[in-house]
């Protein structure tokens, strides 16, 4: 019994904004934001848009790659939907797993989302793997995230580094083996978390810690807190720890690795680890200098970014690696 992924999408909203546009209202520029991060622009939802909306868009374009001119149909083949998210539609509930399965139609499925901040969609594809193990066939994972809409817009340290989007993978229980010669799919994950450095990325009002009162005039909406350096010098050790732990439990080395599909946070990030690591850059499938930081969405839509490029072929040797808020980190080692 194999846990393989059978297709996969995304969603961008259509909506571009350079770094040229955003140093029109915002004291940046295009050279700073390069330079200290690798981003060359972001997509930035609509008003009327939720992560729900980016959410269904992603699934439908992985369920019409799984079955052309079918997407419906295909839906109604999934037993289970797991989204993870840092920015749901609503506070608590209902999940945005729910709303999607509204939308799409599907009946008899589990829906539930998942809370690990950029490292959801790691989280969520073993979550899924193993609550494939019962009587399901089919989960629908998504990572899907609209951070603009829980952006502090006049603090610039923060700003410039998130975009919205959303991107999905069709995870099925299959035949073929997930333990030695030949195995394949989802065949192993680390998970970690330091919960001691949560004041460091966080949103802090707004929830039973400190929720909004009656009365009260907000001077900003919701919005993201970050320590960028505390959370850049996190990253870079959780990042390497979470691929030298993979590796070594693996029992391989990095030449059995085709590329690492990473949580797309800062171009500096990737540079430091690859150093630290002494791999390549090219290891590395990047995408942040068209996107910026989608959070839940970066690896998925990377994934789906490189499944489409036609250098990733069945039987490869994938991994994919995420940090973020909580603090969490987490990583899988996938065989395509
Ligand atoms: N444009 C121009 N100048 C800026 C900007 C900007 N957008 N932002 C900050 N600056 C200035 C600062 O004011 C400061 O100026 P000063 O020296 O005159 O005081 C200078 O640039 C340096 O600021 P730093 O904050 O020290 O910049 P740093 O090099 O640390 O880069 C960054 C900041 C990009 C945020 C970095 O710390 C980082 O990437 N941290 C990690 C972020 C991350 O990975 N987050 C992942 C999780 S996100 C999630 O989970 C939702």
């Amino acid at each position: 019994m194999a846990f393989e992924i059978i297709a996969t999408g995304h969603y961008v909203p259509s909506r571009r904004v350079t770094n040229d546009d955003l140093a029109q209202t915002i004291d940046t520029s295009d050279e700073w934001i390069r330079s200290h991060t690798g981003i060359g622009s972001r997509h930035i939802a609509s008003e009327d848009q939720a992560t729900s909306d980016l959410a269904v868009e992603a699934a439908l374009n992985a369920l019409e790659q799984l079955a052309p001119g079918k997407a419906m149909e295909a839906a109604k083949t999934i037993d289970l939907i797991v989204v993870g998210t840092s920015s749901p539609d609503y506070y608590g509930f209902p999940s945005v797993a729910c709303i999607v399965q509204e939308k799409l139609k599907i009946e008899n499925a589990g829906a539930f989302d998942v809370v690990a901040a950029c490292s959801g969609f790691v989280y969520s594809l073993d979550a899924a793997a193993g609550m494939l193990r019962g009587n399901r066939k089919r989960a629908l994972v998504i990572g899907a995230d609209l951070l603009t809409k829980i952006t502090d817009w006049s603090d610039r340290g923060t700003c410039v580094l998130f975009g919205d989007a959303a991107g999905a993978a069709i995870l099925e229980k299959t035949d073929a083996p997930e333990e030695g010669p030949g195995k394949r799919g989802l065949i192993r994950t680390v998970l970690g978390s330091e919960g001691s450095g949560a004041s460091e990325l966080l949103c802090a009002r707004g929830g039973t810690r400190d929720p909004f009162k009656a009365g009260e005039t907000l001077d900003k909406p919701i919005h993201i807190y970050m320590n960028g350096q505390a959370v850049y010098n996190f990253a870079v050790r959780a990042f390497t720890d979470t691929i030298e732990r993979l590796l070594e439990e693996e029992g391989i080395t990095f030449k059995d690795v085709k590329k690492i599909v990473p949580h797309q946070a800062n171009m500096r990030i990737i540079r430091a680890a690859a150093r630290r690591l002494k791999i390549s850059e090219d290891k590395f499938f990047m995408n942040i200098e068209k996107y910026a930081n989608t959070s839940n969405a970066t690896i998925p839509v990377a994934l789906d970014e490189y499944a489409r490029s036609g250098d990733l072929n069945r039987g490869d040797l994938i991994m994919t690696v995420g940090f973020g808020g909580g603090l969490t980190y987490a990583g899988n080692l996938i065989v395509w």
